[in-house]
C-alpha cells in the first residue's frame, strides 16, 4: 500500500443553472407521471442551462467558488483536470476554455472522459500528479450540460439528466492524516453499447442520417445499467475501504454517484451504513454525471454533515462502463 495522503481535497464549489425542470413539466411533454418517476428514480426536479451557458462557463463558476473557499488564485493552480460528457466542443478540450476563462496561467489543462465517476478519475489524476511531484495545487472539475445529449422524445431517459457543475482544489496533503486515504477506478468497454451516443463522434460523424435517427442523443439499456451500477458500486466501496485500510462503521458519511435512489439504496445496504449516513440529492439535480459527487459534497459541507475530521466514502458508475471510489478525510 502506498503512504498517504499526498494530496487534499481543500475545496468544493458549484454551480447549476437557475432554470430548474420538474417532473410536472415533463408530464406535458411525455408519456410519465410524477408518480412514475419519483418511485422508480428519485428524482423530482433538475435543472437545465440555457443555450448562452456553456460548459466551461459553468465550470467556471464552480471553478471561482473552489479558489476561493481553498484561499488559492488561478496563478496557483498547476494543472487543471475537468471530466466531462458533454464537451462545448470536440477540439479543443473544454479545460483549455476554463483554463482561459479563469486565467490559470501557470497551468496544464486537459478533459478526462470517464462519464459518471469523472470526477472521481479527475481526482486520482490530481493525486497522481502532486505525489509525482510534478503539481502542487490542481483544480477538479465535473461539468455537464447532459441536456445537449438527451432525448426529449425518449421518456426512458428523458427523466433521468441534469445539468451543473463542481470543482475541488486539491493540493499537496498540509496536515497528516488528512487528505485522500485512498482512490480505485475501474472499467469494462465491452458494455458500452448499453449506455452510449452512438452518433456525432468519429466513427459516425454528424450527418443529417444521424440527427434524423436521433443518434446524436444517448441511448440506455436502463435495467442492464441499473444491475451493473449496483454490483459495481458495492465492489467499488469495497475497494476504496481496504485500500484506506478502515471498516464501513469508520465512515461518517457515504456520498454516492446521484442516478437512482434506488442503486443508492442497495449500495448503502452493501456497505452496511444506514441511509442517516448517506448523503441524497437526487431528488433536486437528478443524474448530472461527473458533476454529481461535488454536488452532494457541496451539499453536506453547508449542511454541517462534514467537517474537518470527517471520513467520507464516494463511490459512482457510468458509461462505459467506468467506475470508482475514493476516501477522504476531510
Ligand atoms: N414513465 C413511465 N413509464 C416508463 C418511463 C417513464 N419515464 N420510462 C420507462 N417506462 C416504462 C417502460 O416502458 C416499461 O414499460 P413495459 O413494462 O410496459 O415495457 C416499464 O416502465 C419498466 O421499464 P424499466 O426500464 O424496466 O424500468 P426500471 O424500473 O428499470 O427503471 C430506470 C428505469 C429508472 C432508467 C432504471 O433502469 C435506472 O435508473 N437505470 C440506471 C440508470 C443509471 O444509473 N445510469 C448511470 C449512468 S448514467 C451516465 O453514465 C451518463
Amino acid at each position: 500500500m502506498i503512504a498517504r495522503p499526498f494530496a487534499e481535497v481543500a475545496s468544493v464549489g458549484v454551480a447549476v443553472p437557475p432554470r430548474v425542470l420538474t417532473n410536472a413539466e415533463l408530464t406535458r411533454m411525455l408519456d410519465t407521471s410524477d408518480e412514475w418517476i419519483v418511485e422508480r428514480t428519485g428524482i423530482r426536479e433538475r435543472h437545465i442551462a440555457g443555450p448562452e451557458q456553456t460548459v466551461a462557463m459553468l465550470a467556471r463558476d464552480a471553478g471561482d467558488r473552489a479558489l476561493a473557499g481553498a484561499g488559492v488564485t488561478a496563478a496557483d493552480l498547476d494543472a487543471i483536470v475537468l471530466a466531462t460528457a458533454t464537451p462545448d466542443r470536440l477540439l479543443p478540450s473544454t479545460a483549455c476554455d476554463l483554463q482561459a476563462l479563469i486565467g490559470a496561467e501557470n497551468a496544464a489543462a486537459f478533459d478526462i472522459g470517464a462519464a459518471c465517476p469523472g470526477y472521481l478519475y479527475a481526482l486520482t489524476v490530481a493525486e497522481g500528479l502532486i505525489a509525482s511531484g510534478q503539481s502542487e495545487t490542481v483544480l477538479v472539475v465535473g461539468a455537464e450540460k447532459l441536456s445537449t445529449i438527451t432525448d426529449f422524445q425518449d421518456r426512458s431517459t428523458a427523466i433521468l439528466f441534469g445539468d451543473g457543475a463542481g470543482a475541488s482544489v486539491v493540493r499537496r496533503s498540509t496536515a497528516p492524516g488528512r487528505g485522500i486515504l485512498s482512490t480505485f477506478i475501474k472499467s469494462d468497454g465491452r458494455l458500452a453499447p448499453l449506455l452510449y451516443r452512438p452518433g456525432g463522434g468519429a466513427v459516425e460523424p454528424i450527418s443529417e442520417k444521424v440527427v434524423c435517427e436521433r443518434s446524436h442523443y444517448m441511448k440506455m439499456a436502463g435495467r442492464e445499467v441499473f444491475k451493473a451500477a449496483v454490483l459495481a458500486m458495492a465492489d467499488a466501496c469495497d475497494q476504496a475501504l481496504r485500500r484506506a485500510g478502515i471498516t464501513a462503521d469508520q465512515v461518517d458519511l457515504l456520498i454516492p454517484h446521484q442516478a437512482n435512489l434506488r442503486i443508492i439504496e442497495a449500495t448503502a445496504k452493501h456497505a452496511g451504513l444506514p441511509m442517516s449516513k448517506v448523503m441524497v440529492n437526487v431528488d433536486r439535480y437528478g443524474n448530472t454525471s461527473s458533476a454529481s459527487i461535488p454536488l452532494a459534497l457541496e451539499q453536506a459541507i453547508s449542511e454541517g454533515r462534514v467537517g474537518p475530521g470527517s471520513v467520507i466514502l464516494l463511490v459512482a458508475f457510468g458509461a462505459g462502463f467506468t467506475w470508482g471510489s475514493a476516501v477522504v478525510r476531510w
